[in-house]
């Protein structure tokens, strides 16, 4: 028998309530195999830091590195809450654990399920995943501000591009593509960001030479954004920075049925550290606490997790259960228990 260490971070906002019914699901696609998840809960985010002043501590962090997996749930309090203003959750925790943990995956699948009501009145298929670099970019931190509070400020955030950083996540994304579509769409800014556009151009036109069998091509993200609104099956593996694949995963996921179905994992493809997974989505604080959230989005990420855990048949069946639940859901409204109940159920052995 297979003893998997997960930590959990249900986090803030709608993100216990998701995560709930992620962890039903986890439980129910391996109730009677030989895996057993040993979980241990990590209570992390605004709550926290309004409380106890912390964010990360680092015994928090080498506590979470002792695990194989993560599963987080959102965090974050409401926006503009004068309290977090020097809390910064985001860098602080969210972004701390990706950079500490050598995310350098980001991985954000987005596929039109049956039976989904999309805002496109043509979608096609779509079924494509977009490889977001987790680790550099305009994320890093690399910037500063000068004369604050002036009609003089100049604030800069400068974007990191490193070749080593640009190399690994253009591999997987190639990798990934030979599995499925065999194709890769690079999505920059090359005619105005030339510098890093330069590194990600030649990266990938390197590594397209040892994939004879891969198409490559280039969208800028400007036109991109319009291509996953009117043509989002032509694509198949997007690869692409930090800040362009945050923004182009949103508009992924609400062509695709909606932020609540929205899945990713922050992946440490190398496995020294323990790869994370969570929804697309935040903590929704005008939602929250009120069992509105759609857990589905979270329960995908829990296929994502049992994937790269190499636990396939778990995953697939997560999958399949939760296809055949939006299949089945109609307009009819549910709460968010009510949803993770009725997928659990679907796995019953
Ligand atoms: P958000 O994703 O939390 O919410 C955007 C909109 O989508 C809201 O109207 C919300 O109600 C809706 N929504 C989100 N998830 C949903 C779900 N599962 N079901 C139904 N509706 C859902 O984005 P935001 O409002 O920009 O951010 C809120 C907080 O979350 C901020 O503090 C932000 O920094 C943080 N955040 C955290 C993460 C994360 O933890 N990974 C991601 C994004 C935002
Ligand atoms: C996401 C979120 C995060 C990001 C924020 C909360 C730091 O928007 O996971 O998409 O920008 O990566
Ligand atoms: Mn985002």
């Amino acid at each position: 028998s297979r003893v998997v260490k997960l930590a959990v971070i249900p986090g803030d906002g709608i993100g216990p309530e998701v995560v709930a019914e992620a962890e039903k699901v986890l439980d129910a696609a391996t109730a009677g195999s030989d895996v057993t998840f040993d979980k241990t809960r990590f209570s992390l985010g605004a709550a926290r830091y309004l409380e106890t002043g912390d964010t990360l501590t680092d015994d928090d962090l080498a506590a979470i590195k002792g695990h194989d997996a993560i599963l987080l749930g959102a965090v974050g309090g409401v926006p503009g809450d004068p309290r977090l203003k020097d809390a910064n959750i985001e860098r602080g925790l969210l972004l701390k654990l990706r950079f500490e943990l050598d995310h350098y995956v980001n991985l954000r699948p987005s596929k039109l399920y049956p039976g989904v009501p999309g805002p496109l009145a043509a979608p096609g298929d779509i079924d494509f995943v977009v490889v977001r670099e987790g680790t550099e970019g305009p994320y890093v931190g690399n910037g500063g501000a000068i004369r604050k509070g002036t009609p003089h400020e100049v604030a800069n955030e400068t974007s990191v591009n490193t070749a080593f950083g640009v190399e690994r996540v253009v591999r997987y994304a190639f990798d990934l593509a030979e599995r499925r579509g065999k194709k890769v769409t690079l999505v920059h800014k090359t005619n105005v960001l030339v510098h890093a556009g330069s590194i990600w151009s030649r990266v990938v036109g390197e590594v397209a030479q040892e994939h004879p069998e891969v198409a490559v091509d280039y969208l800028h993200v400007d036109a991109a954004t319009i291509f996953l609104v009117t043509n989002p099956g032509r694509f198949d593996v997007i690869v692409t920075d930090n800040l362009f694949g945050d923004i182009l995963t949103d508009l992924a996921g609400a062509v695709t049925g909606g932020i609540g179905l929205a899945a990713s994992g922050n992946i440490n493809p190398d496995g020294a550290f323990p790869s994370m997974f969570e929804p697309v989505h935040g903590s929704a604080p005008d939602i929250a606490g009120q069992q509105k959230a759609d857990p589905t989005a979270a329960i995908l990420s829990t296929a994502l997790l049992l994937d790269h855990l190499g636990l396939h048949d778990a995953a697939d069946a997560v999958t399949l259960a939760v296809e055949d639940d939006i299949a089945a859901r109609g307009d009819s409204i549910r709460s968010t228990a009510e949803v993770g109940d009725a997928i659990a159920a679907r796995l019953q052995p």
